[in-house]
């Protein structure tokens, strides 16, 4: 589990351990992740388990049916997590010279509380769903997208 110290990484360790699953975990951010690994082993869990960045994860899905291995992708909007502070455990030869000066972003949609998300994800994976997209609010884009797409394909074709 990449980034398995803090928000939505963890809330899937700290419940995927509780599932008795193994879980792995990776961060950046050494003394959280010591934390973490502590406090799943004291509710009897193992540190264990596996996420990755992967380009095209229909593709992955495919690739690993035959062996039996489902592939889920979260798709998050708004979950509450320290996602605004994410410079906090950038390495400093990475730091930005100049602090941000952005303006916080306003979120489309609910804040969801990691642990809801988390719920989701196992929810999926036991379903071997590919597609974890946790708010319904996304709904409207996702039709449009899906609209801009088939008009290139009779744009395309004609
Ligand atoms: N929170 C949201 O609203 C939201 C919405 C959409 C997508 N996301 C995505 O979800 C993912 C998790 O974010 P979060 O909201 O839980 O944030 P978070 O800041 O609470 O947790 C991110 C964790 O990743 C770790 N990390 C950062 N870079 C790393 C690296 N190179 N290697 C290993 N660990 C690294 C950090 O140390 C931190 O513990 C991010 O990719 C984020 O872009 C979050």
């Amino acid at each position: 589990m990449t980034g398995g110290a803090s928000g939505i990484g963890r809330a899937m360790a700290e419940l995927f351990a509780r599932e008795r699953a193994k879980v792995v975990l990776a961060d950046i951010d050494e003394r959280a992740l010591a934390a973490v690994v502590e406090s799943i082993r004291t509710r009897g869990g193992e540190a264990l388990g596996v996420t990755t960045d992967v380009t095209s994860l229909e593709t992955l899905a495919k690739d690993l049916r035959p062996y039996r291995i489902g592939v889920s992708v979260l798709c998050p909007m708004g979950v509450a997590t320290q996602i605004r502070e994410s410079a906090r455990n950038r390495p400093p030869d990475l730091a930005n010279e100049a602090p941000s000066v952005s303006e916080p972003v306003e979120l489309m949609g609910r804040t969801l509380a990691p642990a809801a998300v988390a719920e989701m994800v196992l929810a999926a994976i036991r379903a071997n769903r590919l597609y974890v997209i946790t708010h319904e609010e996304a709904l409207e884009a996702l039709r449009r997208r899906h609209e801009r797409l088939e008009q290139a394909l009779l744009e395309t074709k004609a």
